[in-house]
């Protein structure tokens, strides 16, 4: 079955209030129209009428980012967020087509409802035509010599340089949601050493490595000075590339990771998954490790970004896992760096993060001097492909501090 489509929309005079621009009124419909329209190219729109189940909305949500003009095209992009028996709920965005920006996002709460007006099942092939897979956004690479490894990287935009570091087991296609909702800045998301599209498969590598290639790859682009924002992971070599190359950092954000060092119990469950991937490879790590990345109930309702985890396991060498077990496990800890940080710095996470809790989070950003701190709702270990709308918010709004 195809995913919901996105739809196109173009603004029209008549669609806009005596600011120039569209109403808020007009929004409402504008979504409404989309989603008959996604309904008309998908399971055609006499669906309800064949199953006798009307979906009547309970409750809706917009919110309005920007503004959008007459000759604006909005592409609508609508995904499921829950499915129950008789209920279920959508969230759509608008984005301008021309520069990606998301304009409004929408969250709307529907009920089954028979001819009786009595709830009644959401239709199979309706939960089928919102419950399928999307394919996930196109992502670009380029190849790119760090300190003797072809590294893979996505750049996109002018502007100052944001590095954007990957978690495990993951590469540089987890920002490919996020990438194009950060405007004004150049934003380069490599693929850490061995992992992804990057060379460099020695299974032997530590966090000073994944730092100094960093370093060497703002050579390369030619910049002095970048904002580091690292997920998990991510984040601990965000530590390390700040301890040795302090002078290179403009500011950080810091997504779902923490400062300590693994404990004793830690290192020994790396050991295990280690042994474990060493022996039947990096797709065993689906079963125990991609569960967890996801907010409780997510890969039920979010199956784009369980196809795309698994898509992205797929591509893993051995060796570039086992590299980076080796060199979480043996990183230092990083809460006495915590006070040093002199540079604007975010945190960010996940309300529902079953690896990094609130609290631990919390307190990371409380001993940074002038962090902030925010919490993604309904976001578990990976916020940028559970809540990239919210999450590129976030990102904005924060990066205004450069101004
Ligand atoms: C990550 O998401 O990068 C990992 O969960 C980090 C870790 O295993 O410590």
């Amino acid at each position: 079955m195809s995913p919901i489509p996105s739809v196109e929309l173009r603004v029209y005079p008549d669609d806009c209030d005596s600011f120039g621009h569209v109403n808020q009124a007009t929004f409402l419909r504008l979504f409404e129209r989309a989603r008959w329209e996604a309904v008309a190219m998908g399971p055609g729109i006499d669906l309800f009428k064949k199953h006798d189940a009307w979906p009547a909305v309970r409750k809706t949500t917009i919110e309005y980012y920007a503004e959008a003009f007459p000759g604006d095209v909005l592409c609508f992009e609508t995904d499921l967020k829950h499915i129950g028996t008789t209920s279920f709920s959508l969230n759509s965005i608008a984005r301008r087509r021309s520069d990606e920006v998301v304009v409004a996002e929408a969250e709307l709460v529907f009920v089954c409802m028979n001819r009786h007006g009595k709830p009644t099942k959401v239709p199979t092939e309706l939960s089928r035509f919102i419950s399928a897979a999307k394919p996930p956004r196109p992502s670009q690479i380029q190849r790119v010599d760090v300190r003797g490894v072809e590294t893979g990287v996505d750049i996109r935009g002018d502007g100052p340089v944001i590095l954007f570091v990957h978690g495990f087991p993951l590469d540089r296609t987890m920002w490919q949601e996020i990438l194009p909702s950060i405007r004004g800045w150049r934003r380069v998301a490599p693929d850490l050493r061995g992992l992804g599209r990057s060379g460099g498969q020695t299974n032997a590598y530590s966090m000073a490595d994944y730092a100094d290639d960093l370093a060497s790859l703002l050579d390369f682009l030619d910049c002095n000075k970048a904002v580091v924002c690292g997920l998990s992971m991510g984040g601990y070599v965000a530590f390390e590339f700040l301890r040795r190359h302090r002078d290179r950092v403009k500011g950080l954000m810091l997504l779902n990771t923490r400062a300590e060092a693994d404990t004793d119990e830690g290192r020994r469950s790396r050991d295990e998954l280690i042994a474990m991937v060493t022996n039947d490879g990096v797709n065993s790590l689906s079963d125990v490790f991609l569960p967890k990345l996801l907010a409780p109930g997510s890969a039920d309702v979010m199956p784009t970004v369980v196809e795309k985890l698994k898509e992205i396991l797929s591509v893993q060498s051995k060796e570039g896992v086992v590299g980076a077990l080796e060199a979480m496990k043996n990183r230092v800890d990083s809460t006495p760096t915590l006070a040093t940080i002199e540079v604007p710095t975010l945190v960010v996470a996940g309300e529902k993060d079953q690896l990094i809790t609130i609290e631990a989070t919390r307190s990371m950003a409380s001993a940074i001097p002038g962090a902030q701190f925010t919490i993604i709702p309904d976001a578990g270990h990976l916020t940028p492909l559970e809540q990239p709308v919210a999450l590129g918010r976030v990102l904005m709004e924060f990066l205004g501090v450069f101004d």
